[in-house]
C-alpha cells in the first residue's frame, strides 16, 4: 500500500475584481478540510493580471511562473480589469507612408496574466465540468425534465488554436483603415495529446466522447476530426466517439443537455461551450475548472495544475461580499482530486456543496440574499458533518 502524502503547497493568485474574494473562500474550505484530515497545506500568495500590473508593471512576473511550476497546485480567482482595456486596444504600430502595411503580432501572453500562466505551464487540458444541481434545477432556463441529471465535462484545449496561433495582429492598411486577424493553428501532436485526455476522461466517466469542430469549413477542423478519429479507433475502441459541428453542438447542448458526457473542443469553441454549460448548473458562478498539463493515471497527482472558477472578475460586484464562492470551492474539490490525488476529499466537498444548496444560504446569483461568507461557512459546516469524527 502506498502511503498518502500529507503535505502540500498551494500558490494562491486572487487576480482582479471578485477574484481575491472567491479565492479567500476557497482557501478557507481548503484549510478546514485539510485540518480535519491531518494534512498540512502551506499557502503562498501572489498577484496576477491587473493587480500585478499595478504593483510590478507586468501582468504576470517570471517569479510567479517559476513558483507555479514548483508548488502542488495553483488556485486562481479571476483576471480582467477594465482599466487596461484601452491600453490593450491601443497597441497598434503606425505604418510609414508608402511602406508595406506593418503588423504587431502581440503575444497574448503579454497582455493577459492567465494566458501567460497557461502557456508557460503548458496546461493544455482545461477540464470544465458542469452538472445540474438538483436544488438549482428550478433556477435554470430549462424545464426540469430536460436538465435534471445532466452531468458533463467540457474538455477545452487551452494552449493552442486561435488564442495563440500566428500570424495575428492589427495592421494599418496603406489605403487607410485597419485589418485584424487571428489564426486557428493546431499541429497533429497538439490534437493528439488533448484527444487522449478526452478519451481517458471518458473512460473514467460514461465512456462517451463528443468531439466538436468546424470541419465543414475550417482546415484546422478537418485535421482535428481526422486525428481524433484515428486515436479513437486505434487506442480507445471501448469509448463511443461522436463528432458534431460546433453550431450543432451548441444547439444540442441547449436542447438535450443530458445526452452529453465528455465534450472535446478547441480553445475558442471550448471557451464558448463551457460558458453555455453554465446555464445547466443554474449560474456561471457554480462552475469550477482544472487546467492540467495532461492527465496522470488515477491515484497520481497532476502537476502543474491551475484551479479556477470559470466565471470572470465581475468588477460590477467586486468588494461587496456577494460573489458566489461555489465555483472556486468546487475548484478546490478538483484540486483535491487531481492535484493531491485525494478524490474522497473532492467528493466530500462536492457533497457538502450539494447539501448546502438544498437548505443553506444563497448568494444573489442563486436567488438569495446571503453574502459569500455565510455560504462559505455553511459549506464548511456541511463538510464537517460528513467528515470523520
Ligand atoms: C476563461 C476566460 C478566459 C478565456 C479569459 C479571461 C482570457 O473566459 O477562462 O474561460 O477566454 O480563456
Ligand atoms: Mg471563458
Amino acid at each position: 500500500m502506498s502511503t498518502r502524502r500529507d503535505e502540500f503547497t498551494v500558490l494562491v493568485l486572487g487576480g482582479d475584481g471578485i477574484g481575491p474574494e472567491v479565492v479567500g473562500a476557497g482557501v478557507e474550505v481548503l484549510l478546514a478540510v485539510a485540518k480535519r484530515e491531518g494534512l498540512r497545506v502551506e499557502i503562498e500568495e501572489d498577484l496576477l493580471h491587473g493587480a500585478a500590473w499595478e504593483r510590478y508593471g507586468t501582468f504576470c512576473r517570471d517569479e510567479t511562473v517559476a513558483r507555479a511550476r514548483e508548488v502542488d497546485a495553483v488556485l486562481v480567482g479571476a483576471v480582467g480589469d477594465p482599466r487596461f482595456d484601452d491600453y490593450l486596444a491601443d497597441d497598434v504600430s503606425p505604418v510609414e507612408e508608402g511602406t508595406e502595411a506593418g503588423a504587431v503580432a502581440r503575444d497574448p501572453a503579454d497582455k493577459d496574466g492567465l494566458m501567460r500562466l497557461r502557456r508557460d505551464l503548458d496546461v493544455f487540458a482545461g477540464l470544465r465540468p458542469a452538472r445540474a444541481f438538483e436544488a438549482l434545477v428550478e433556477r435554470t432556463p430549462f424545464r426540469p425534465e430536460v436538465v435534471r441529471g445532466a452531468d458533463l465535462m467540457v474538455l477545452r484545449e487551452l494552449c493552442g488554436g486561435a488564442y495563440f496561433g500566428l500570424p495575428r495582429g492589427i495592421e494599418r492598411l496603406p489605403g487607410g483603415g485597419r485589418r485584424a486577424y487571428d489564426a486557428t493553428v493546431y499541429t497533429e501532436a497538439e490534437i493528439e495529446r488533448i484527444a487522449r485526455v478526452g478519451f481517458e476522461l471518458a473512460r473514467r466517466r460514461r465512456r462517451r466522447l463528443l468531439s466538436v469542430d468546424k470541419a465543414n469549413v475550417m482546415e484546422s477542423g478537418m485535421l482535428w476530426r481526422e486525428v481524433v478519429s484515428d486515436i479513437g479507433a486505434r487506442e480507445y475502441p471501448d469509448v463511443a466517439l461522436t463528432h458534431f459541428y460546433a453550431d450543432n453542438a451548441a444547439y444540442q447542448l441547449a436542447r438535450a443537455p443530458r445526452d452529453f458526457d465528455v465534450v472535446l473542443a478547441d480553445n475558442l469553441l471550448g471557451d464558448l461551450l463551457s460558458d453555455q454549460a453554465g446555464a445547466i448548473a443554474g449560474s456561471l458562478g457554480m462552475l469550477p475548472s482544472a487546467s492540467l498539463a495532461g492527465l496522470p493515471p488515477s491515484g497520481e497527482p497532476a502537476k502543474p495544475g491551475l484551479y479556477e472558477p470559470v466565471h470572470g472578475s465581475a468588477p460590477d460586484i467586486a468588494g461587496q461580499g456577494i460573489a458566489n464562492p461555489l465555483g472556486t470551492i468546487l475548484s478546490v474539490a478538483m484540486m483535491f482530486e487531481y492535484g493531491f490525488a485525494l478524490p474522497a476529499l473532492a467528493r466530500r466537498i462536492e457533497d457538502a456543496v450539494e447539501r448546502t444548496l438544498a437548505t443553506g444560504p444563497r448568494t444573489p446569483d442563486l436567488g438569495g440574499e446571503a453574502g459569500s461568507a455565510a455560504l462559505t461557512h455553511a459549506v464548511i459546516d456541511a463538510c464537517r458533518e460528513s467528515g470523520p469524527g
